[in-house]
């Protein structure tokens, strides 16, 4: 066993949330019994969050695609593919997505395809390798980082170790948030204005930044699948902070997304809201207005209200598998209540007929993840503060190892 530094790693404190929606429970009451049933409550709860969490996002549209293709990249370990991904629904001068996909040299030479990690980036494509062939892209020098100005090629080289990740046999993708919201607190700015109008909800339940960051992942998944090189069903949708929890949000309603696997997500993320005493609905819709829907900020001193937890979004990955990482001095994200949600999401995996939490949770450090045990929700956990490293994506690697077919 380990010491707990913290009371995050303490046991269950599900019984404090008597009210937490059991997502094998339709609003009525009704239980949820098949298969058929949870395709019924799987939608419910869709619809629940797009009303008072996340808001509706548009569905997908016809896009265009240009793409260039670099062999020799990351001192020959890659061949980099960077799509532009622009919408063909809208003026010329809106926004598009730069799809930067980083695929392991030996599986492209031998025509292999490979499974891909597509995770969200924060700094802009060109900060996640150091060489030049990566575009420095009009937003990433606008929206570079979160100081003013492009981040310098490579500065999150420590993080994303896309070497490391192609040389585990997987190709990396990536796209940076600003391409279809900056997150300046500006609803004016980034892609969401432009389908605001043919959004099917209610005033206020316009989709959110990270509704729309999402949905920029979806796209970045449209762009994937097709591409020789990829392997279709073993796309690994990942993101860290905001974007985990656009990661997961992504991962949750799009089944085309082979694997689900938020990083140190928190509010908004894999953390419950109820009985949570670190980010509260106040301290996130208060600091970050328009991440959720205007409608989310109303169950601020009434969480009890809120028909669904974030336990109910993780159940939506159900039977596909879902690996949330946490790190255990992460206190703001509170581990200790995404744990609790990936306990009470468990039920539908085996509603499903997956295998559920491996017997003992939160795998931590070194902890082998297991074949045999680990099953198709897992929590991990690393002994750091908020951060990324080559630690966490081994974890999230060696899961979809157990869960993808193998043969690299
Ligand atoms: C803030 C915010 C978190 C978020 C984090 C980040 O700390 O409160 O919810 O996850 O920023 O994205 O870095």
């Amino acid at each position: 066993m380990h010491t707990d530094p913290t009371d995050l790693r303490g046991p269950s404190r599900l019984e404090r949330c008597p009210d937490l929606p059991d997502p094998l429970e339709f609003r009525d009451g009704t239980p949820v019994e098949s298969t058929a049933d949870w395709r019924d409550r799987r939608a419910e709860i869709r619809q629940l969050l797009r009303q008072h969490v996340y808001g509706y996002a548009p569905g997908a549209p016809e896009t265009e695609m240009t793409t260039e293709r670099t062999a020799g990249v990351c001192d020959g370990a890659a061949t980099l593919v960077e799509t532009e991904i622009s919408f063909a629904d809208l003026p010329p001068d809106a926004p598009s997505i730069t799809l930067a996909v980083f695929l392991p040299s030996d599986a492209v030479e031998a025509g292999r395809s490979v499974p891909v990690l597509l995770g969200l980036n924060w700094g802009g494509n060109h900060a996640a390798v150091d060489d030049p062939a990566v575009t420095i892209t009009e937003t990433a020098r606008e929206h570079g980082g979160r100081e003013e100005g492009a981040a310098e090629r490579g500065v999150a080289a420590d993080y994303w170790c896309v070497e490391h990740v192609l040389s585990r046999g997987y190709g990396f993708a990536t796209y940076q948030s600003a391409d279809v919201d900056p997150d300046s607190g500006d609803p004016g700015e980034g892609i969401r204005p432009y389908y605001d109008d043919e959004l099917p909800g209610p005033p206020g339940t316009e989709w959110g930044v990270l509704a729309a960051w999402a949905w920029g992942l979806q796209r970045c998944v449209d762009a994937l699948r097709p591409m020789d090189s990829v392997r279709a069903e073993e796309i690994i949708v990942f993101g860290h902070s905001r974007c985990g929890k656009a990661a997961l949000l992504a991962g949750a309603t799009d089944e085309r997304i082979g694997l689900v696997a938020p990083h140190q997500s928190g509010t908004g993320g894999m953390a419950l809201n109820r009985d949570n005493d670190q980010e509260g609905i106040d301290d996130i819709t208060g600091a970050f207005p328009g991440w959720f829907a205007d409608t989310f900020a109303a169950f601020d001193g009434q969480v009890e209200r809120l028909p669904v937890d974030q336990h109910c979004l993780a159940a939506l990955v159900a039977p596909r598998p879902l690996i949330d990482t946490a790190g255990a001095r992460d206190y703001w994200t509170n581990p200790g209540r995404a744990l609790d949600a990936v306990r009470a999401a468990e039920p539908v995996w085996e509603l499903l007929g997956a295998e559920g939490i491996a017997d003992d949770l939160p795998l931590y450090g070194d902890d082998e993840i297991d074949p045999e045990t680990v099953g198709s929700i897992c929590h991990y956990r690393r002994e750091t503060a908020h951060t990324l490293n080559e630690g966490y994506l081994d974890a999230v690697l060696d899961f979809a190892d157990v869960h993808f077919d193998g043969a690299r």
